[in-house]
């Protein structure tokens, strides 16, 4: 029996080099998102490993609810769960239609929200005692600063980012890992699916292997925040000495 590591968004990005990497590392697989075509394709590249495969919308309400009672079905505890499927949307705020706003903060928040309160419990009791165990929630650089004309997607993730660091310190003695990852521009389909592909964001991008090499490593070594690549820790770094206003400022002019 292998510990089981849980990623969601793992059809693609920087969730699909995660789960080569978790499963690589001796972990059992549980792959979720919206696309099961994807997913089976990720299962078939990885057919020396143990992988299920569980499609589920996580912009559904009652979709991390669905999902937990999936992986309970399959008899399965989870030793590492990875929070990294996560959506954003350019333009002006009051522009953006409503329902895909909302979508995105249940994606972004809400899903990731339950889905670690729903495992903590089993992560705890795992007997797995001795691999690193926890829970590694994928926010952005995004997180440090507001974002015009991605007002609600940066909030969301300094959501993230808050909110992984405030449990983590809650669970400090529970042998679990709490980290955050955050990714600055990164070369997949976010920026299409954001219709952000024309900004400043995307001439400066990592490769999602990147990404995720460095995002296992910091978790597998237990740091707190992972920031990949010296650029986007140089600008997560210039946060804490730049005015929020100018901040906002820099970033509405990034976004043009
Ligand atoms: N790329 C960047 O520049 C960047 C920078 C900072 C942070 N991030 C964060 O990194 C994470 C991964 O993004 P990525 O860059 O790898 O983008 P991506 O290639 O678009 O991957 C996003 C993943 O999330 C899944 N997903 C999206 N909506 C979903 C939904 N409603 N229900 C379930 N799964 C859903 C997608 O799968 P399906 O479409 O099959 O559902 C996909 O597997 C996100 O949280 C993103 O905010 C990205």
């Amino acid at each position: 029996m292998k510990p089981t590591a849980l990623i969601t968004g793992a059809s693609g990005g920087i969730g699909y080099e995660l789960a080569h990497l978790f499963a690589k590392a001796g972990y059992d697989l549980i792959v979720t998102a919206r696309s099961e075509i994807k997913l089976q394709q990720l299962k078939t590249e990885l057919n020396n490993y143990h992988v299920t495969v569980i499609a589920e919308d996580l912009s559904h309400p009652e979709g991390a609810h669905n999902l937990y009672e999936k992986v309970k079905k399959q008899g399965k505890t989870i030793e590492v769960l990875v929070n990294n499927a996560g959506f954003g949307l350019n333009g002006a705020f009051e522009d953006l239609p409503l329902i895909e706003q909302k979508k995105m903060l249940q994606v972004n928040i809400h899903a990731l929200t339950e889905l670690t309160h729903y495992f903590i419990n089993d992560m705890k009791t795992s007997p797995f005692s001795t691999v690193p165990r926890g829970v590694l929630n994928v926010a952005s650089i995004a997180a440090f600063q507001p974002g015009p004309r991605m007002a609600a997607y940066y909030a969301s993730k300094a959501y993230v980012l808050s909110f992984t660091e405030a449990l983590r310190e809650e669970l400090s003695g529970t042998g679990l890992t709490i980290s955050t990852l955050c990714p600055g521009a990164t070369d997949t389909n976010f920026f299409n699916n954001a219709k952000a592909e024309h900004t400043k964001l995307v001439t400066r991008t990592m490769s999602p292997k990147e990404v995720a090499d460095q995002g296992f490593l910091g978790f597998i070594k237990g740091k707190r925040v992972i920031i990949p690549g010296w650029l986007n820790q140089s600008l997560a770094l210039s946060s804490k000495f730049v005015p929020r206003a100018t901040a906002a400022k820099l970033a509405h002019y990034m976004d043009t």
